[in-house]
């Protein structure tokens, strides 16, 4: 009897591994490592890449934007470019759309351009007139439940609001005059 429990438990063992494998490896188990999926182009002869030391990067909350950030200013120190910066903090022309009277005397450049612009504000077309020829704009965007919900824990909105996510939504679906008393903190 002893002899077919054991075998039994080595039976379990296995098939509880084999399971694990399973799971991990079609991502049904959260290893920490994240998933990669890696793009191979089938003519890598044809794939041009161009360098580009020019960038506006439309800052987004809760949408990773700081470690992107951190990246290209330390990719822009190390080669010497010239930011756009604010005098202080992480703001350029918040809640106010951009425009060229934001611009710090402290941080001007020769030709009142720049190369880079990495810090939140609202976009108007004026940055294109500060930004040095053949700068590319980029921005990241996150699907909007998830980041509300991000939104929500990171300006302790359940202290503010005094109730938590769940209960915040069905008071402002069930009392439309409420409805809009967040939109200034939404902005970028
Ligand atoms: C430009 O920004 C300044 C703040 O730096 C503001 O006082 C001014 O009203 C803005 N001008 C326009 C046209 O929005
Ligand atoms: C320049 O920076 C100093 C702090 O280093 C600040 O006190 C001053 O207001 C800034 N000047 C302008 C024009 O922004
Ligand atoms: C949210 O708050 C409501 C009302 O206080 C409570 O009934 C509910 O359990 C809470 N939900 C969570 C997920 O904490
Ligand atoms: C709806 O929201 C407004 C503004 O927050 C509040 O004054 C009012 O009492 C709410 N009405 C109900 C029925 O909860
Ligand atoms: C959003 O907030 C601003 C500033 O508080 C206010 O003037 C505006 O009416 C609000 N927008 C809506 C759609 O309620």
């Amino acid at each position: 009897m002893r002899f077919i429990k054991i075998k039994y438990g080595f039976a379990y063992i296995v098939i509880l591994l084999t399971l694990i494998t399973f799971l991990i490896s079609f991502n049904f188990i959260p290893t920490g490592f994240e998933h990669r999926t890696i793009i191979e182009s089938k003519s890598p002869q044809s794939a041009t890449v161009t360098e580009t030391k020019r960038i506006f990067f439309m800052k987004t909350h809760k949408c990773a934007s700081s470690t992107v950030q951190n990246i290209l200013m330390r990719f822009g120190h190390m080669e010497n470019l010239d930011f756009l910066l604010p005098n202080m903090n992480n703001y350029i022309g918040n809640p106010i759309h951009f425009n060229t009277s934001m611009i710090s005397n402290n941080y001007s450049t020769e030709d009142g351009k720049f190369d880079m612009f990495v810090h939140h504000t609202r976009y108007s077309q004026e940055i294109k007139s500060v930004m040095r020829p053949g700068t590319i704009y980029v921005t990241i965007l996150r699907e909007p439940t998830a980041l509300f919900q991000s939104l929500y824990s990171f300006y302790h909105f359940d202290k503010k609001y005094k109730c938590n996510l769940t209960q915040f939504i069905s008071d402002r679906l069930s009392n439309k005059s409420s409805a809009n008393q967040i939109n200034v903190t939404v902005t970028n």
